[in-house]
């Protein structure tokens, strides 16, 4: 039997906007999907909770173990600590996973490429930046390309993180916005301006300088939800319950539309105490 594992992830800035080559920064979060692998005659993915398999992603499992050189068929049992559709990278992670007990010792660069077989099954034309994130350990500048630039960013910080309630595709919004992108162009200036915010994250992540970032991702949220339109009441609800419980600043993470949002904390214990007040759980980012 062989085992991968491989961590959920969250979009600090650049949500959307890494789809049209501008850069993201996101991180890794300590909450892990794990997949343990046995031959098996035909091939079998069991998910967490009998939740069914579609059809699509099992062939695209197959492909992934196949591209991986893991000839025989298999039985997959998935473990998730992320629950699935919570906007928390479970697909990406399920992918690096399955990679790395289809490819044991592979590096982070060949689990993320692996991994993009699952994500184009699920998501249609993906940025790459999930299985990025869920390959490395830590904060990562990315851009999308063949292949990706992928950068680790120094520094760490404290999150909580606030789901909406609501389990959401990722192609629910990204499709939509790409349509709407052809009529309106305040549309590309927010994108653009959402890249620029990504490198100015990234500046003030390294330095430490958590005030300003705080205030970044309030703006980076205000984009997100107007004029891009990746917002929800549900999501406005949880930005806004992380702000009055005293976040540095907080805003949607990933696609939008459900999903969960983050809210930046000065510490871990001021993280925790966001989390007791909200309903959320507090996580560490980048390093301790
Ligand atoms: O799957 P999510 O919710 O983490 O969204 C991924 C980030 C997007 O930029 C919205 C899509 C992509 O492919 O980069």
């Amino acid at each position: 039997m062989s085992r991968g594992q491989a961590p959920g992830k969250v979009l600090l800035v650049g949500e959307h906007a890494v789809v049209y080559g501008h850069p993201a920064l996101a991180a890794a979060i300590p909450r892990q999907v794990t997949v343990e692998v046995e031959p098996a005659p035909a091939p079998a993915l069991e998910l967490p909770g009998g939740l069914s398999v579609p059809a699509e992603l099992l062939q695209a499992a197959v492909e992934l173990a196949r591209e991986a050189g893991f000839e025989a068929g298999f039985r997959a049992r998935v473990a998730s600590e992320i629950p699935l559709g919570s906007g928390l990278g479970s697909s990406a992670a399920l992918g690096v996973a399955l990679a790395r007990a289809f490819a044991p010792g592979c590096g982070p660069e060949r689990a993320a490429a692996l991994a993009m077989r699952l994500e184009r099954v699920l998501h249609g034309a993906p940025s790459g930046v999930d299985p990025a994130a869920c390959s490395q350990s830590g904060v990562i500048f990315f851009v999308r390309g063949e292949p990706p630039l992928v950068e680790p960013v120094r520094g760490g910080a404290s999150l909580c993180i606030l789901g909406s309630g609501i389990a959401r595709g990722t192609r629910s919004t990204v499709l939509p916005l790409a349509e709407r992108r052809r009529s309106d162009p305040r549309l590309d200036r927010a994108l653009e301006k959402l890249g620029d915010l990504s490198r100015t994250a990234r500046r003030l992540f390294e330095e430490g300088r958590l005030d300003p970032l705080g205030a970044l991702f309030d703006e980076a949220h205000g984009l997100l939800r107007d004029p891009l339109g990746v917002s929800c009441p549900e999501l406005e609800s949880a930005v806004a319950a992380l702000r009055s419980a005293g976040a540095l600043g907080a805003k949607l993470t990933g696609a939008g539309g459900g999903g969960a949002a983050i809210g930046l904390a000065r510490d871990q214990a001021h993280a925790r105490e966001l989390a007791t007040r909200t309903g959320g759980f507090a996580v560490r980012i980048g390093s301790a």
